[in-house]
């Protein structure tokens, strides 16, 4: 017999973990004491870099006259192509990604140069001073211009489950739709910035804003042509990645490594705003088109999609991100026949990368507009047509061949329909629509179904290092890294539980490659699974040669050794934990050690688009309500009700504002941020004033959030559940009430309502059904 999945019992025992602590430096963020890499002190003698790009989206580099950005004030060394003793590449898979352009400009502002100046207005003035001459080649800018010039970055890619074509024939109803779906800037609060000290020997430490501080030391060591264990990364925090520090922070550690190395000095290089926006890939901006087949019920009988991505000018990691959109096309639903296929576009634009749910996103999209599409052409309420079509007793096999075990979401949504009302709040906004002309008010429920593991199987590993000193205060380390998502705290509480003291007794230090090597990105939510485990394993190795020495010396049973409240019950009596390790130290007891893990169960077969991707799936539902003025375009978020699975939480306090912050950055990604490009390859939107993400006021004013009372069934650290990413696609219950608001204007047509939701997409949907209605009476 399998084990008793309620956890409840053993919790009634846990002391730490489960805990609504603090996150471990908010007192710190508050009074400004937070140490970012721009905070630390400057060592002596530091100079400071900025970098120089071609002014065109593609073309030969014909000539780089930098005699001017030599000669300008505090200018001490310029850096080219011809610089890099290794080899002139930071990509993380495919050896695409120059840290100088030396031949070919693939899109507008690549770096070309770097400059070095004593200080970082010397250094920025001087990079406008370059004179740089181009070709200019044919560019494509946007999926459409890819599309028509027919460039790929990867191969197409398809997976299927049955027939979906004879499926679609034999279907009782059937329709087709296309949405384009926008990108998104990350807008992390601190830019890309990294801080290299030379030491001797060719040495190099780097203090790098960096979710991936082990990929950051292969590709600096790799560009310097010296050895991985000449280079260690260190990283206390970030002030926000998003997926923008897995792998494109890479880049800037290079540049500050290589001018440590030659200049001998330490450097530091902090991206402006501008040029951050300007010169790091974003979320993929999608165009998708689908079939679907259904019953006159809206019970789904089979999807064909094919997804298009803006990839950018290189591979990074949109192979992993593409095919993460495909294993959430089906986002909730159960689809019988279903052929998935995206197609990765090469576009001489910056190379876009992994953002908060990692392609899923965009998939999940493709699901939840068909959805309103079938619900919208049978007359029937989309919160039905949904519960319909959740995995369940039709089937259980995603159309990739893993199968949905702990299926909670039919529960779920139950629960999120009563809490927010939604029958009678429907009933309410027909009224209100039947009076109102101009305002109209839109009501959406939408379930979210994240498969947590990266999809890249051999990542989902990680390492911790722990010592406990003589004194009983115990260091930890471990491979993840701290982005404000309250990782460590976590870390230290599993730690703390583990020893049976208090959390604050565990102290927290920063991330390095020289503590804990070949780390994974802290990404695909798995941090806390991941580390927590790992950490729990490095603890529980030091913990186990402690009870054996506490059961020798002491002469009971190791059973009756017990780490509670900050100190060691052996057998009927008890001493501080720190009095154990005083005793344990003396009998030469190792006190430190090394934890690793690896998730179990998962596998994936790419050519046969078969397997087990994910180890579980982390759920969540939301109900959102919405005010649209069908006359300006401009809507708000009236009331948003969340119900979401963290199996048992680590930290509820952590992972209610992790649900916050996502939701809201969903919000922001579906409605009012949007990435312009012109036709010659500029970001237009590239700084706050045209690019707008949610503010504070933004957030609804009724914005409640409930946490799903039920464990892990797999067995993650304390049964919890992953909860970064997922939280960010409850937002598409904003876009869904949008298009319902939009949709009581003219219940007969579908809206065609592009993401993000603008004002001016908005107005634009809301012209399409109202001249739709014109045409169906006239004809
Ligand atoms: N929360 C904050 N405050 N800042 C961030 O940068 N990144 C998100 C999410 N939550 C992020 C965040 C992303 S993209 C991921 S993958 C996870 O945190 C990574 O951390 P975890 O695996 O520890 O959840
Ligand atoms: N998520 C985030 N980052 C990744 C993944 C993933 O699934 N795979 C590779 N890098
Ligand atoms: Mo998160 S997009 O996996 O860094």
């Amino acid at each position: 017999m399998s084990a008793p999945l309620d956890r409840r019992s053993d919790d009634l025992r846990l002391r730490v973990v489960r805990r609504a602590l603090r996150h471990d430096s908010a007192p710190k963020h508050v009074a400004g004491e937070a140490r970012f890499i721009d905070d630390l002190r400057e060592p002596e003698g530091l100079l400071h870099i900025a970098v120089g790009g071609a002014p065109v989206a593609a073309g030969q580099l014909l000539g780089v006259d930098l005699t001017a950005v030599k000669a300008a004030p505090g200018v001490v060394r310029v850096l080219t192509a011809a610089d890099v003793p290794g080899k002139n590449d930071v990509s993380p898979i495919a050896g695409d990604d120059p840290v100088f352009v030396d031949s070919q400009v693939q899109f507008y502002g690549q770096v070309v140069f770097a400059v070095i100046a004593q200080t970082r207005a010397q250094a920025r003035r001087a990079a406008r001073l370059a004179r740089i001459e181009t070709a200019t080649g044919t560019a494509s800018i946007t999926v459409d211009d890819a599309l028509a010039n027919d460039v790929h970055i990867l191969p197409d890619y398809t997976f299927r489950k049955d027939d979906s074509a004879a499926a679609l024939v034999a279907s009782p109803k059937r329709l087709k739709g296309r949405l384009r779906i926008g990108g998104q800037e990350h807008f992390y609060l601190e830019g890309q910035v990294s801080l290299a000290i030379p030491g001797e020997d060719g040495d190099m430490l780097v203090h790098v804003s960096t979710q991936h501080p082990s990929e950051c030391q292969h590709l600096v060591a790799k560009v310097l042509g010296v050895p991985d264990a000449a280079v260690t990364i260190e990283v206390r925090r970030m002030g926000g990645a998003f997926g923008g520090k897995e792998t494109q922070s890479a880049q800037w550690a290079a540049i500050a490594a290589l001018g440590a190395r030659i200049t001998g000095h330490p450097c530091k290089i902090r991206l402006d705003r501008d040029d951050d926006m300007c010169l790091t890939g974003k979320r993929h901006d999608f165009l998708a088109d689908y079939e679907v087949g259904f019953d006159d019920k809206g019970v789904i009988t089979a999807l064909e999609t094919v997804m298009a991505s803006r990839c950018g000018y290189s591979v990074d990691v949109s192979g992993a991100i593409n095919d993460r959109a495909m294993f959430h096309a089906d986002n909730a639903y159960y689809l019988p026949a279903a052929t998935i296929t995206t197609k990765r576009m090469k576009t001489n634009t910056v190379s876009n990368t992994a953002f908060r749910g990692f392609g899923g996103p965009q998939g999940m999209m493709v699901a939840e507009r068909a959805i309103d599409a079938i619900a919208w052409s049978l007359g029937l309420d989309p919160l039905d047509v949904r519960k319909r079509n959740l995995y369940g007793p039709r089937g259980n096999v995603t159309p990739y061949g893993m199968t949905v075990e702990d299926n909670i979401l039919p529960a779920l949504m139950e629960r999120c329909e009563s809490l927010s009302e939604y029958r009678a709040r429907r009933r309410a906004a027909a009224e209100f629509n039947a009076q109102s002309a101009f305002i109209k008010r839109g009501l959406a429920l939408t379930p979210v179904k994240f498969g947590i593991s990266f999809t890249t199987t051999h990542l989902n590993q990680a390492g911790a290092l722990v010592h406990v000193y003589q004194d009983g205060s115990i260091h930890l380390n471990h491979g993840g890294t701290e982005m404000g998502q309250g990782l460590y705290i976590k870390v230290a509480q599993v730690v703390a539980e583990e020893f049976g003291v208090d959390a604050d007794r565990v102290k927290i230090t920063a991330t390095t490659t020289a503590k804990v090597p070949n780390t994974s990105a802290t990404a695909a939510s798995s941090g806390s699974d991941i580390n927590g485990w790992a950490a729990k394993n490095a603890a529980g190795a030091i913990k186990e040669r402690l009870t054996a020495f506490a059961a020798e010396a002491n002469n009971v049973a190791a059973e009756q050794i017990e780490f509670r409240d900050n100190r060691v019950f052996i057998g009927n009596r008890s001493i501080p934990f720190n009095e154990l390790i005083r005793q344990a130290y003396f009998a030469r007891v190792s006190l430190s050690s090394t934890g690793f893990y690896k998730t179990p169960k998962i596998h994936w077969d790419a050519k046969t688009g078969q397997g087990r991707p994910f180890f579980y799936f982390a759920y969540g539902t939301a109900c959102s309500e919405v005010l649209v003025d069908v006359t300006t375009g401009e809507m708000k978020v009236t009331r948003v009700d969340i119900v979401h699975d963290v199996g048992r939480s680590l930290n509820p306090a952590i992972d209610v504002g992790q649900i916050e912050g996502g939701f809201v950055q969903g919000m922001g990604w579906l409605t009012t941020e949007e990435l312009v490009f012109h036709k010659d390859g500029r970001l237009l939107s590239h700084a706050p004033s045209t690019y707008k993400i949610p503010c504070a006021s933004d957030a609804p004013e009724h914005f409640r959030i409930a946490l799903w009372d039920g464990p892990n069934r797999e067995d993650t650290i304390y049964r919890s559940k992953a909860v970064g990413e997922p939280p960010l696609m409850l937002a598409i219950s904003v876009f869904a009430a949008i298009a319902d608001a939009i949709h009581s204007l003219n219940p007969s047509v579908p809206v065609p309502l592009d993401a993000p939701a603008t004002p001016e997409s908005i107005l634009r949907a809301v012209q399409a059904v109202t001249t739709a209605n014109a045409v169906t009476t006239a004809s």
